[in-house]
């Protein structure tokens, strides 16, 4: 009988459906608005006929076969019946929304334009097992945003037509739609200009052993061990004497080839040759461009370009007028960020320009600028987009603002007070070239309208990531930076953030295990389960907590950086004396996270102290005005204000310089060790009775720092410092024995009543 069954279920799978029995449904990111599991599934047949009601969609099915597992062929057959139709169905949003229908006999996909068509595939195909079924089920799904983008810098280091490509095919299968190519830059400039041809001939090349990113890049690749700083040798070749250059650049032909590909992914590609400033390889080509004739650096950013002298201008709209031939959409980028105005005030065309036209100042020449750029966009078609500094010295009311300025929340507000369409790109979320431990966690906790009024909320275009390449020289490290981050912004911008993240977590683990077999690089989640400062009494457990299944983790205790011979973690071990230990996790495909260090010290239990008077809840807090750098110098700063406070954070109303000092005591409920942390921008530091626990000092972008105290019951005096000057963040608190971080807990923390 059993017999009997396992051949009628063969049979049943060689006509094409599974058994009834529910197979799991995938890890789905992003996750769509409704899902509705059915019976079964379906069984991808070795040829897969697609009929597409609508011809125009048919280059979908070059998606469709590379969304599909090896040894299934796409076969289109317009019009007719088929195991996967296509049909166009009224109701539906045309700006991603599709409705998907999975039965045991076949795939059903419904959209309202051929990016929904596409978004439907990228579902199916993660959907798709490796054994070629695909669950029954039914999706209802369409995104939040209709702008969902992705901005590539190949200017600081170069990536070929084909990584861009396979860069392409990873935002189509997250949903992405707007691919923004950062073109040109201070560092190189990568589009051929038929009328400008020293612009790649020279442009496009540097002397690598002098450039500073690229001497940085090879000092990180040895420091770490990680070929993925390298310069790739295809991005390498030597002039006719013999000096070797790095760079590279697009023909039109490229882009013509990029742009099409992009297409068939229902991706608009949005071209960037940022202008006036970050200009300096455009000047270094054609010295005539700038107010001097020199290329060089100012106080902050780059000689920008002369807006004083017409031929500037010709040279601006020549550029553009060949670009807008090449990418034939709506969107055109104009960069406008970061210039240097300085120039402009001692140039004597710069000051014509800005007294016959009536400017205040060199602000108002920049925008001058913009606006004739955007009337120059608007005749052939284009609107332009601009980085928020398009908002200085007068904003056209038409242009779109792309804001990445986090730290001055007033350009996005004002912004859309004067009506403008806006596209939010916060470095704070939103860049993808810095990260740590946490990033993932905070980056998913992004809600783009938090703040925003509803009518403001209506010209948000949508959300878009960046990733600046300064210190990315390879495609691998492209890929470092990216993922996993680049799920949680598909999740942000398709369907909105503020989920939870546990839940996702998991999803994100499943998609970084498919990436893992596909070959391809991504930050390995971080391993837990240590301070970056440990303490013992007597010996110390080391017992990882693994944050993705089939890893390998290597560590050293010599100081040198753990790589695939060095010694393997078989599960917990006791260590007698002290040492420090550097790990780093390999995973399956010998991808391999970042080097963590965590020193192991030897240290008796700390007495409790007796304190005499009165205590009550919380720290007693002092803010000072204090501009340095390092935590030491917090209370030599003129004294600002005194609060109580029962957390450890930021208090209420202190902004701009900010220098605090929490003092009072902890009080330990048992013996034992004790794990704190602090996650601050910029430093902090906490000591317990007198010594250093956490250092999480200097001046620096978001950190967690931990470390351990080894305190017996009782009151310790607890002192924790902080300083910021833009904005920061501050929270400290205790790591509990599953690795959560929790604020101190309620009655913890005392401080005198007459302090
Ligand atoms: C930028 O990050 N300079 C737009
Ligand atoms: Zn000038």
């Amino acid at each position: 009988m059993k017999r009997l069954l396992l051949l009628l279920a063969a049979l049943c799978c060689l006509a094409g459906c599974c058994d009834t029995s529910a197979p799991a449904m995938p890890d789905l990111i992003p996750r769509p608005s409704s899902l509705r599991p059915g019976s079964g599934c379906f069984r991808l047949p070795a040829t897969l006929g697609f009929s597409c009601a609508d011809s125009t969609w048919l280059p979908a099915a070059e998606f469709l076969q590379r969304s599909l597992p090896d040894g299934v062929a796409v076969e289109s057959v317009c019009g007719e019946k088929a195991p996967f139709t296509v049909v166009r169905a009224e109701g539906l949003d045309t700006i991603g929304g599709y409705r998907l229908s999975v039965t045991r006999r076949g795939i059903r996909l419904e959209a309202g334009s051929y990016g929904g068509v596409i978004a439907g595939i990228a579902t199916l195909r993660q959907l798709t097992g490796s054994d070629g079924t695909v669950p029954a089920v039914e999706i209802e799904d369409a995104p939040r945003f209709a702008w969902r983008g992705f901005m590539l810098d190949v200017a600081r280091h170069f990536f070929t037509k084909e990584e861009v490509m396979a860069l392409l095919d990873r935002m189509a299968q997250y949903k992405f739609n707007k691919f923004h190519w950062h073109l040109t830059d201070d560092q190189g400039w990568r589009i051929e200009i038929k009328r400008y041809p020293a612009l790649t001939e020279q442009g496009a090349w540097r002397d690598p052993s002098t450039h500073n990113h690229d001497i940085r890049c090879g000092e990180l690749a040895e420091e770490w061990r990680d070929a993925s700083y390298l310069l790739p040798e295809k991005n390498l070749r030597r002039d006719a004497d013999g000096r070797l250059l790095y760079g590279g650049y697009y023909t039109q032909e490229d882009i013509r080839e990029v742009v099409a590909y992009a297409a068939s992914l229902g991706i608009d590609v949005i071209p960037e040759v940022d202008m006036p400033g970050h200009s300096l390889r455009a000047v270094a080509c054609y010295p005539g461009l700038s107010c001097t004739g020199r290329a060089e650096w100012g106080e902050a950013f780059s000689t920008p370009l002369c807006l004083g002298n017409d031929a500037t201008l010709d040279f601006c709209k020549g550029v553009y007028e060949e670009l807008f031939e090449l990418f034939p959409y709506a969107y055109v980028h104009l960069g406008a960020d970061e210039v240097e105005k300085r120039n402009w005030e001692r140039c004597p065309k710069c000051q014509q320009r800005i007294a016959r036209e009536g400017l205040a100042d060199e602000k108002e020449l920049q925008s001058w600028f913009v606006r004739e750029m955007e009337r120059f966009f608007n005749e052939h078609g284009r609107c332009l987009v601009g980085w928020d500094e398009i908002t200085d010295g007068g904003l056209s009311p038409t242009a779109v603002v792309q804001w990445w300025r986090s730290w001055l929340p007033q350009t996005l507000d004002e912004s859309v007070a004067n009506g403008n369409s806006v596209v939010l790109s916060p470095v704070e979320f939103a860049y993808l070239s810095e990260q740590n431990s946490r990033s993932l966690a905070k980056v998913y906790g992004y809600e783009p309208l938090a703040g925003l009024a509803d009518e403001a909320a209506g010209q948000v275009l949508g959300v878009h990531t960046n990733l600046w390449t300064e210190f990315v020289p390879s495609f691998e490290r492209a890929c470092f930076h990216i993922f996993p981050r680049f799920f949680a912004l598909s999740e942000i911008a398709w369907c909105g953030g503020g989920a939870e993240f546990e839940p996702f977590r998991r999803r994100v683990n499943s998609h970084l295990k498919r990436f893992d077999e596909e070959g391809w690089n991504f930050r390995v989640p971080d391993l837990d389960g240590f301070c970056d400062r440990n303490e013992f009494v007597d010996s110390a457990r080391v017992e990882l907590r693994m944050p993705f299944e089939g890893l390998t983790v290597r560590y050293t205790t010599d100081g040198s950086v753990p790589d695939s011979a060095s010694m393997r973690y078989e599960g917990p071990f006791t260590l007698h004396g002290e040492c420090t230990l550097r790990l780093r996790a390999f995973t399956a495909a010998g991808n391999a996270g970042e080097v963590v260090t965590a020193r192991y010290v030897r240290h008796p239990l700390r007495e409790a102290e007796e304190v005499a008077g009165p205590l009550a809840d919380g720290l007693t807090a002092v803010w000072y005005d204090y501009r340095g750098r390092s935590c030491a110098e917090i209370d030599a700063a003129p004294l600002k204000g005194r609060y109580v406070v029962e957390e450890v954070r930021i208090p209420d109303g202190v902004s701009g310089n900010i220098g605090l000092l929490f003092e009072g005591w902890l009080d330990i409920p048992e013996d034992g060790i004790y794990s704190f942390y602090t996650y601050s921008d910029d430093g902090s530091v906490v000591r317990v009775d007198g010594d250093v626990v956490v250092d999480n000092d200097g001046a620096h972008s978001r950190v967690e720092r931990s470390g351990q105290a080894a305190l017996s019951k009782g009151l310790h005096r607890l002192e924790i410092r902080y300083f910021d000057s833009n904005g920061g963040i501050l929270e400290a608190g205790l790591i509990d024995s599953a690795g959560v971080r929790r604020p101190f807990a309620e009655g913890m923390l005392k401080h005198r009543r007459d302090a």
